[in-house]
Protein backbone atom coordinates (compact mmCIF):
# COMPACT_ATOMS: atom_id res chain seq x y z
CA UNK A 1 0.00 0.00 0.00
CA UNK A 2 1.52 3.60 -1.05
CA UNK A 3 -0.12 7.17 -1.22
CA UNK A 4 -0.12 8.86 -4.17
CA UNK A 5 -1.05 12.29 -4.83
CA UNK A 6 -4.09 12.65 -6.45
CA UNK A 7 -4.56 16.10 -6.91
CA UNK A 8 -2.66 19.26 -5.96
CA UNK A 9 -3.41 23.19 -5.78
CA UNK A 10 -1.94 26.49 -4.79
CA UNK A 11 -2.94 29.93 -3.92
CA UNK A 12 -0.94 33.05 -3.54
CA UNK A 13 -2.33 36.00 -2.85
CA UNK A 14 -2.87 39.23 -5.38
CA UNK A 15 -0.56 41.72 -3.96
CA UNK A 16 3.28 41.99 -4.84
CA UNK A 17 6.04 43.35 -2.69
CA UNK A 18 9.06 44.39 -5.06
CA UNK A 19 12.70 44.37 -4.15
CA UNK A 20 11.73 48.20 -5.40
CA UNK A 21 9.31 48.76 -2.54
CA UNK A 22 11.97 46.74 -0.27
CA UNK A 23 14.31 49.72 -1.23
CA UNK A 24 11.76 52.26 0.15
CA UNK A 25 11.36 50.63 3.72
CA UNK A 26 15.34 49.06 4.56
CA UNK A 27 18.72 49.85 3.29
CA UNK A 28 19.19 47.46 0.59
CA UNK A 29 18.82 47.25 -2.97
CA UNK A 30 17.13 44.93 -6.10
CA UNK A 31 21.02 43.96 -6.86
CA UNK A 32 21.66 42.70 -2.95
CA UNK A 33 18.52 40.79 -2.86
CA UNK A 34 18.34 39.54 -6.24
CA UNK A 35 22.41 38.34 -6.37
CA UNK A 36 21.99 36.87 -2.31
CA UNK A 37 18.71 35.38 -2.18
CA UNK A 38 17.48 35.06 -5.94
CA UNK A 39 14.20 36.70 -4.90
CA UNK A 40 12.12 39.08 -7.21
CA UNK A 41 8.96 39.89 -5.92
CA UNK A 42 6.89 37.42 -3.50
CA UNK A 43 3.29 37.93 -2.59
CA UNK A 44 1.86 39.22 0.58
CA UNK A 45 -1.97 39.42 2.36
CA UNK A 46 -3.94 42.52 1.99
CA UNK A 47 -6.74 41.33 4.45
CA UNK A 48 -6.56 37.44 3.57
CA UNK A 49 -5.85 35.03 6.69
CA UNK A 50 -4.22 31.73 6.84
CA UNK A 51 -7.34 30.23 6.42
CA UNK A 52 -8.31 31.79 3.30
CA UNK A 53 -5.17 31.00 1.35
CA UNK A 54 -5.49 26.95 2.40
CA UNK A 55 -8.78 27.17 1.72
CA UNK A 56 -8.33 28.27 -1.95
CA UNK A 57 -5.40 25.64 -2.93
CA UNK A 58 -7.57 22.78 -0.90
CA UNK A 59 -10.32 23.80 -3.11
CA UNK A 60 -8.20 23.52 -6.13
CA UNK A 61 -6.66 20.05 -5.33
CA UNK A 62 -10.11 19.03 -4.77
CA UNK A 63 -10.88 19.84 -8.20
CA UNK A 64 -7.65 18.68 -9.56
CA UNK A 65 -8.54 15.22 -7.76
CA UNK A 66 -12.08 15.18 -8.97
CA UNK A 67 -13.04 14.82 -5.38
CA UNK A 68 -15.95 16.57 -3.31
CA UNK A 69 -14.78 17.66 0.47
CA UNK A 70 -17.22 15.10 1.67
CA UNK A 71 -14.98 12.52 0.23
CA UNK A 72 -11.71 13.57 2.21
CA UNK A 73 -11.00 11.58 5.65
CA UNK A 74 -8.81 13.61 7.22
CA UNK A 75 -6.69 17.01 6.61
CA UNK A 76 -3.38 17.29 7.95
CA UNK A 77 -2.35 21.47 8.09
CA UNK A 78 1.32 22.11 8.43
CA UNK A 79 1.96 25.70 9.54
CA UNK A 80 3.78 28.68 11.56
CA UNK A 81 1.49 31.27 10.80
CA UNK A 82 -2.40 29.90 11.69
CA UNK A 83 -4.78 32.13 12.50
CA UNK A 84 -5.37 30.91 15.72
CA UNK A 85 -3.84 28.12 17.95
CA UNK A 86 -7.44 26.81 18.84
CA UNK A 87 -9.20 25.99 16.59
CA UNK A 88 -6.17 24.72 14.26
CA UNK A 89 -5.81 25.77 10.98
CA UNK A 90 -6.93 22.65 10.35
CA UNK A 91 -10.41 22.21 11.92
CA UNK A 92 -11.02 25.64 10.60
CA UNK A 93 -10.85 24.11 7.03
CA UNK A 94 -12.87 21.36 7.93
CA UNK A 95 -15.53 23.81 8.79
CA UNK A 96 -14.60 26.57 5.52
CA UNK A 97 -15.03 22.73 3.84
CA UNK A 98 -18.01 21.98 4.98
CA UNK A 99 -17.17 18.40 6.35
CA UNK A 100 -17.17 19.64 10.23
CA UNK A 101 -17.47 16.27 11.78
CA UNK A 102 -16.70 14.43 9.00
CA UNK A 103 -13.29 13.72 9.36
CA UNK A 104 -10.11 14.33 11.78
CA UNK A 105 -8.05 17.02 11.77
CA UNK A 106 -4.89 18.26 12.87
CA UNK A 107 -1.42 20.93 12.45
CA UNK A 108 1.94 20.11 12.67
CA UNK A 109 4.33 22.38 13.39
CA UNK A 110 7.46 21.92 11.49
CA UNK A 111 8.41 25.60 9.78
CA UNK A 112 9.77 25.17 6.39
CA UNK A 113 9.83 21.33 6.87
CA UNK A 114 6.47 21.38 8.00
CA UNK A 115 4.84 19.59 4.22
CA UNK A 116 7.20 16.77 4.23
CA UNK A 117 6.19 16.31 8.24
CA UNK A 118 2.58 16.39 6.86
CA UNK A 119 2.88 14.43 4.57
CA UNK A 120 5.07 11.83 6.07
CA UNK A 121 1.90 11.66 9.26
CA UNK A 122 -0.34 11.12 6.16
CA UNK A 123 1.34 8.46 3.94
CA UNK A 124 1.44 6.82 7.61
CA UNK A 125 -2.12 6.97 8.38
CA UNK A 126 -2.97 5.73 5.02
CA UNK A 127 -0.64 3.04 5.00
CA UNK A 128 -1.78 2.09 8.49
CA UNK A 129 -5.59 1.84 6.73
CA UNK A 130 -6.95 4.71 9.05
CA UNK A 131 -7.26 6.55 6.37
CA UNK A 132 -7.74 6.55 2.09
CA UNK A 133 -7.82 10.11 1.38
CA UNK A 134 -5.87 13.16 3.51
CA UNK A 135 -5.78 16.65 2.48
CA UNK A 136 -2.02 17.93 3.05
CA UNK A 137 -1.90 21.49 2.85
CA UNK A 138 1.48 23.88 3.82
CA UNK A 139 -0.12 27.27 4.34
CA UNK A 140 1.46 31.01 5.42
CA UNK A 141 0.93 34.44 5.58
CA UNK A 142 4.71 34.81 7.14
CA UNK A 143 4.10 39.04 6.24
CA UNK A 144 2.03 38.95 9.58
CA UNK A 145 5.31 38.19 11.72
CA UNK A 146 8.37 39.35 9.56
CA UNK A 147 9.73 42.42 11.37
CA UNK A 148 10.10 45.43 8.12
CA UNK A 149 12.53 46.95 9.78
CA UNK A 150 14.87 43.86 9.56
CA UNK A 151 16.54 44.23 6.26
CA UNK A 152 18.42 40.48 6.85
CA UNK A 153 14.64 38.68 7.12
CA UNK A 154 12.44 41.02 5.43
CA UNK A 155 12.92 40.41 2.15
CA UNK A 156 12.91 36.97 2.25
CA UNK A 157 9.65 35.87 3.15
CA UNK A 158 6.48 35.47 1.59
CA UNK A 159 2.76 34.20 1.80
CA UNK A 160 1.11 31.91 -0.48
CA UNK A 161 -0.31 27.83 0.39
CA UNK A 162 -0.23 24.42 -1.43
CA UNK A 163 -2.22 21.74 -0.98
CA UNK A 164 -2.23 18.26 -2.45
CA UNK A 165 -4.57 15.25 -2.00
CA UNK A 166 -2.81 11.85 -0.85
CA UNK A 167 -5.00 8.68 -1.73
CA UNK A 168 -4.01 4.84 -1.31
CA UNK A 169 -2.96 3.20 -4.17
CA UNK A 170 -1.23 0.11 -4.95
CA UNK A 171 1.36 1.68 -6.88
CA UNK A 172 3.88 4.04 -5.43
CA UNK A 173 3.30 7.38 -4.21
CA UNK A 174 5.08 8.15 -1.64
CA UNK A 175 8.35 6.60 -1.59
CA UNK A 176 9.94 6.88 1.23
CA UNK A 177 10.79 10.03 3.66
CA UNK A 178 13.74 10.75 6.27
CA UNK A 179 12.83 13.70 9.00
CA UNK A 180 15.28 15.04 11.35
CA UNK A 181 15.18 17.85 13.84
CA UNK A 182 17.76 19.43 16.11
CA UNK A 183 16.47 21.21 19.01
CA UNK A 184 19.80 22.52 20.52
CA UNK A 185 20.01 24.99 17.75
CA UNK A 186 16.80 26.43 17.62
CA UNK A 187 17.68 29.92 18.52
CA UNK A 188 19.42 29.90 14.85
CA UNK A 189 15.66 30.53 14.06
CA UNK A 190 12.87 31.49 16.16
CA UNK A 191 9.01 32.99 16.10
CA UNK A 192 8.17 33.52 19.72
CA UNK A 193 5.30 35.35 19.34
CA UNK A 194 2.80 32.29 18.91
CA UNK A 195 3.79 30.49 22.31
CA UNK A 196 2.92 31.02 25.38
CA UNK A 197 5.74 32.00 26.38
CA UNK A 198 5.12 35.79 25.67
CA UNK A 199 1.86 35.41 27.62
CA UNK A 200 4.12 34.54 31.08
CA UNK A 201 3.92 37.86 31.94
CA UNK A 202 1.07 39.85 30.09
CA UNK A 203 1.87 43.14 31.15
CA UNK A 204 5.38 43.19 29.29
CA UNK A 205 3.29 41.19 26.41
CA UNK A 206 5.60 43.04 23.37
CA UNK A 207 5.11 41.53 19.87
CA UNK A 208 7.28 44.00 18.06
CA UNK A 209 10.44 42.21 19.66
CA UNK A 210 9.36 38.50 18.91
CA UNK A 211 8.60 38.69 15.30
CA UNK A 212 11.11 36.51 13.02
CA UNK A 213 14.54 36.17 14.27
CA UNK A 214 17.23 34.57 12.12
CA UNK A 215 21.03 33.67 12.26
CA UNK A 216 21.09 34.03 8.57
CA UNK A 217 24.48 33.08 7.65
CA UNK A 218 25.33 30.48 10.38
CA UNK A 219 21.96 28.64 9.16
CA UNK A 220 22.86 28.75 5.16
CA UNK A 221 25.85 26.76 6.19
CA UNK A 222 24.24 24.13 8.05
CA UNK A 223 20.90 24.05 5.66
CA UNK A 224 23.15 22.73 2.56
CA UNK A 225 24.80 19.98 3.95
CA UNK A 226 21.80 19.18 6.16
CA UNK A 227 19.51 18.92 2.77
CA UNK A 228 21.94 17.69 1.04
CA UNK A 229 22.67 14.28 3.37
CA UNK A 230 19.22 13.71 3.87
CA UNK A 231 18.14 13.49 0.67
CA UNK A 232 21.12 11.17 -0.33
CA UNK A 233 19.68 9.13 3.03
CA UNK A 234 16.51 9.01 1.62
CA UNK A 235 17.21 7.63 -1.44
CA UNK A 236 19.91 4.67 0.01
CA UNK A 237 17.03 3.82 2.44
CA UNK A 238 14.60 2.95 -0.81
CA UNK A 239 17.85 1.67 -2.54
CA UNK A 240 17.51 4.52 -5.21
CA UNK A 241 20.47 6.91 -6.13
CA UNK A 242 20.00 10.34 -8.20
CA UNK A 243 20.02 8.64 -11.16
CA UNK A 244 16.52 7.71 -10.79
CA UNK A 245 15.46 10.86 -9.68
CA UNK A 246 13.76 12.75 -12.52
CA UNK A 247 13.61 16.35 -10.29
CA UNK A 248 14.45 17.51 -7.22
CA UNK A 249 11.65 20.79 -5.56
CA UNK A 250 13.63 21.65 -2.55
CA UNK A 251 12.03 24.33 0.11
CA UNK A 252 12.97 27.49 -2.07
CA UNK A 253 14.87 29.32 0.55
CA UNK A 254 17.71 30.97 -1.14
CA UNK A 255 18.83 30.62 -4.48
CA UNK A 256 22.50 30.07 -3.42
CA UNK A 257 21.56 27.37 -0.67
CA UNK A 258 19.49 25.30 -4.17
CA UNK A 259 22.26 25.48 -6.71
CA UNK A 260 24.83 24.39 -3.79
CA UNK A 261 23.19 21.42 -3.16
CA UNK A 262 22.38 21.04 -6.85
CA UNK A 263 26.41 21.01 -6.97
CA UNK A 264 26.88 19.24 -4.22
CA UNK A 265 24.40 16.09 -5.37
CA UNK A 266 25.67 16.81 -8.62
CA UNK A 267 22.15 16.95 -10.17
CA UNK A 268 21.71 19.11 -13.26
CA UNK A 269 20.17 22.70 -11.81
CA UNK A 270 17.88 22.45 -15.08
CA UNK A 271 16.38 19.71 -13.46
CA UNK A 272 15.27 21.23 -9.68
CA UNK A 273 11.99 23.74 -9.35
CA UNK A 274 12.99 26.89 -8.58
CA UNK A 275 10.13 29.54 -7.76
CA UNK A 276 12.13 31.69 -5.19
CA UNK A 277 12.05 34.24 -7.91
CA UNK A 278 8.39 35.11 -7.88
CA UNK A 279 7.21 34.14 -4.48
CA UNK A 280 10.38 34.18 -2.05
CA UNK A 281 10.52 31.65 1.32
CA UNK A 282 6.63 30.61 2.15
CA UNK A 283 8.05 28.20 4.75
CA UNK A 284 5.49 25.16 4.50
CA UNK A 285 4.15 26.47 1.92
CA UNK A 286 7.02 26.47 -0.33
CA UNK A 287 7.02 22.79 -1.71
CA UNK A 288 3.48 21.72 -2.39
CA UNK A 289 3.28 25.48 -3.72
CA UNK A 290 5.79 25.16 -5.79
CA UNK A 291 4.55 20.89 -6.55
CA UNK A 292 1.66 22.53 -8.26
CA UNK A 293 3.35 25.49 -9.73
CA UNK A 294 4.92 23.07 -12.13
CA UNK A 295 2.53 20.58 -12.79
CA UNK A 296 0.48 23.46 -14.06
CA UNK A 297 3.42 25.12 -16.21
CA UNK A 298 4.34 21.12 -17.37
CA UNK A 299 7.52 20.80 -15.97
CA UNK A 300 6.69 17.99 -13.96
CA UNK A 301 4.46 15.13 -15.23
CA UNK A 302 3.08 11.97 -14.38
CA UNK A 303 5.26 9.22 -13.50
CA UNK A 304 8.64 11.34 -12.48
CA UNK A 305 10.40 10.70 -10.05
CA UNK A 306 10.57 13.64 -7.38
CA UNK A 307 12.80 14.25 -4.58
CA UNK A 308 11.97 16.98 -2.10
CA UNK A 309 13.72 18.19 0.48
CA UNK A 310 13.79 21.10 3.55
CA UNK A 311 15.15 22.79 6.05
CA UNK A 312 13.88 25.33 8.70
CA UNK A 313 12.85 26.67 12.54
CA UNK A 314 13.09 24.43 15.28
CA UNK A 315 15.43 23.19 13.49
CA UNK A 316 13.97 20.67 10.94
CA UNK A 317 14.80 18.92 8.04
CA UNK A 318 13.81 16.21 6.00
CA UNK A 319 13.20 14.93 2.24
CA UNK A 320 10.89 12.54 0.40
CA UNK A 321 10.80 11.00 -2.55
CA UNK A 322 7.67 10.03 -4.85
CA UNK A 323 6.47 8.92 -7.89
CA UNK A 324 4.20 12.07 -9.39
O1 LIG B 1 13.63 28.83 5.40
C1 LIG B 1 14.34 28.54 6.55
C2 LIG B 1 15.76 28.33 6.27
N1 LIG B 1 16.35 29.58 5.86
C3 LIG B 1 17.60 29.60 5.52
O2 LIG B 1 18.24 28.57 5.52
C4 LIG B 1 18.16 30.94 5.17
C5 LIG B 1 19.63 30.85 5.18
N2 LIG B 1 20.30 32.14 5.07
C6 LIG B 1 20.28 32.91 3.96
O3 LIG B 1 19.56 32.69 3.02
C7 LIG B 1 21.29 34.04 3.92
O4 LIG B 1 22.16 33.90 5.02
C8 LIG B 1 20.66 35.46 3.93
C9 LIG B 1 20.01 35.75 2.60
C10 LIG B 1 19.66 35.59 5.05
C11 LIG B 1 21.75 36.50 4.13
O5 LIG B 1 22.76 36.37 3.14
P1 LIG B 1 24.30 36.28 3.53
O6 LIG B 1 25.07 36.24 2.27
O7 LIG B 1 24.47 35.13 4.48
O8 LIG B 1 24.57 37.66 4.21
P2 LIG B 1 25.12 37.97 5.69
O9 LIG B 1 24.05 37.67 6.71
O10 LIG B 1 26.45 37.33 5.87
O11 LIG B 1 25.32 39.52 5.61
C12 LIG B 1 26.28 40.10 4.72
C13 LIG B 1 26.07 41.59 4.72
C14 LIG B 1 25.96 42.19 6.11
O12 LIG B 1 26.56 43.46 6.10
P3 LIG B 1 28.04 43.67 6.71
O13 LIG B 1 27.94 43.23 8.16
O14 LIG B 1 28.93 42.78 5.90
O15 LIG B 1 28.28 45.12 6.53
C15 LIG B 1 24.47 42.36 6.28
O16 LIG B 1 24.15 43.41 7.19
O17 LIG B 1 24.84 41.91 4.05
C16 LIG B 1 24.07 42.76 4.89
N3 LIG B 1 22.67 42.55 4.59
C17 LIG B 1 22.01 43.24 3.65
N4 LIG B 1 22.42 44.21 2.81
C18 LIG B 1 21.51 44.70 1.97
C19 LIG B 1 21.81 41.67 5.15
N5 LIG B 1 20.60 41.79 4.59
C20 LIG B 1 20.70 42.76 3.66
C21 LIG B 1 19.80 43.34 2.77
N6 LIG B 1 20.24 44.30 1.93
N7 LIG B 1 18.51 42.95 2.69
Amino acid sequence: MFSKIAGTGSCFPKKILTNKDFENMVDTSDEWIVSRTGIKERRVVNGESTLDLAYEASLKALESAGLKSNQIDGIVCASITQDTIMPSLSCSLQAQLGIGGKSFAYDVIAACSGFIYAAANADSLIKTGIAKKILVVGAERLSVVTDYTDRSTCVLFGDGAGAVILEASNTPGFIGFDLVADGSISDLLTLESLGTKLFENKEKYDIKNNLIKMKGNELFKIATKAMMRTSKKVLEKNSLTLKDIDYIIPHQANIRIIEMLAKMLKFPLDNVIITIDRYGNTSAASIPSTIDVAIEEKRIKKGDKILITSFGGGITWGAACFVL
